[in-house]
């Protein structure tokens, strides 16, 4: 796309004649919008970039590895890898509350980005990859009364805090943009097509009480799940889908025994920008087979259930 190739020298000069020789910081989140900001930047200022991958012990099954592996194998930046599930996971221990959790997460989150940055030294810019509809939406809801239904976390307030200056270099593009941009650096294409994942991760598909053992039984559950979705020709056409632990175990009988396990949720919905959406239509076939794999494959589940509630009346995450 020669549109895309010219935007692009643009902003890698525009970014060297805001930055010039000074360093600049850059949170990966493993989405498309922080790999995009991160890869530019790294084109336009190589080392001078470091990027922090903060591991909250929230992610999916071998999410992390995968990350860090797709950046390591295709690009040679600087990359820190904070794993610091531990401290996250310790906060978390005994908390159910939806808002507490993105409270926790979200201030943990801003902590370790700090204390990673404070590492590298004579560092001034903090990259963030705010797009043109976040721009429009902090604008428009600005003094005005806005309603807070789930309080989304992200790095903002940061940059001021730390006395960082912002370099977001795609502030102009739509979501598809990116995408394209994304795909003129190289990304590979199922990277760039991934579903959304939200900030606090795992945790917020996890009603109730956080543990490892029900954080473990979710990562299986959901990659069976996804795995089923993407055998079948699905993945594309579905907006988001994942699996969710639910807070209770219920009766089931395996062979000539009875079994008292967690029940997992289904949830796959299409939508055009998250703010509503509807439940994707499955075929029944398609339930039977994936809740029998997944109780076949993941121990410790014996019920699947599959959400068929659209937004509204439901959010498209649980919590
Ligand atoms: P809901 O559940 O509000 O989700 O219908 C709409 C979209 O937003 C994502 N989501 C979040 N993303 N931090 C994020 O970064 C959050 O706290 C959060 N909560 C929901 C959700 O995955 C969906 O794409």
């Amino acid at each position: 796309d020669w549109t895309m190739g010219a935007y692009r020298e643009e902003m890698i000069a525009k970014i060297r004649e805001q930055v010039g020789d000074k360093k600049v910081i850059c949170a990966l989140s493993g989405g498309v919008d922080s790999s995009v900001t991160g890869i530019l930047l790294h084109e336009a200022i190589g080392d001078q970039l470091t990027c922090v991958f903060v591991d909250h012990g929230l992610l999916r099954l071998n999410e992390a590895e995968q990350v860090v592996a797709m950046f390591r194998d295709n690009y040679n930046l600087n990359l820190i890898h904070a794993d610091e599930s531990d401290l996250f996971l310790g906060e978390l221990e005994g908390v159910s509350d939806p808002e507490t959790k993105r409270k926790i997460i979200g201030k943990l989150f801003i902590d370790v980005f700090q204390k990673y940055a404070d590492q590298i030294e004579g560092a001034e810019f903090l990259a963030q990859g705010t797009l043109y509809p976040d721009v429009i939406e902090s604008v428009s809801f600005s003094g005005g009364p806005s309603v807070t239904i789930k309080s989304h976390h992200n790095v903002g307030g940061l940059p001021e805090k730390m006395g960082l200056k912002l370099v977001e270099p795609l502030r102009e593009l739509f979501k598809d943009e990116v995408r394209t941009l994304g795909h003129e650096l190289g990304l590979p294409a199922s990277f760039i097509g991934r579903h959304p994942f939200p900030g606090p991760g795992l945790a917020i598909r996890c009603p109730g009480e956080i543990t490892r053992e029900k954080l473990e039984i979710l990562r299986k559950a959901d990659a069976v799940y996804i795995d089923q979705i993407r055998k079948h020709g699905l993945y594309d056409e579905i907006w988001q889908a994942f699996a969710a632990i639910l807070p209770m175990r219920t009766v089931g009988v395996m062979g000539d025994g009875r079994t008292y396990d967690f029940a997992v949720a289904l949830r796959a919905v299409t939508s055009v920008d998250g703010m509503t959406a509807d439940y994707y239509p499955f075929t029944h076939e398609f339930l039977g087979e994936t809740s029998t794999r997944i109780i076949n494959e993941v121990k410790g589940v014996n019920r699947v259930f599959y959400d068929c509630t659209s937004k509204p009346p439901g959010t498209i995450e649980l919590e």
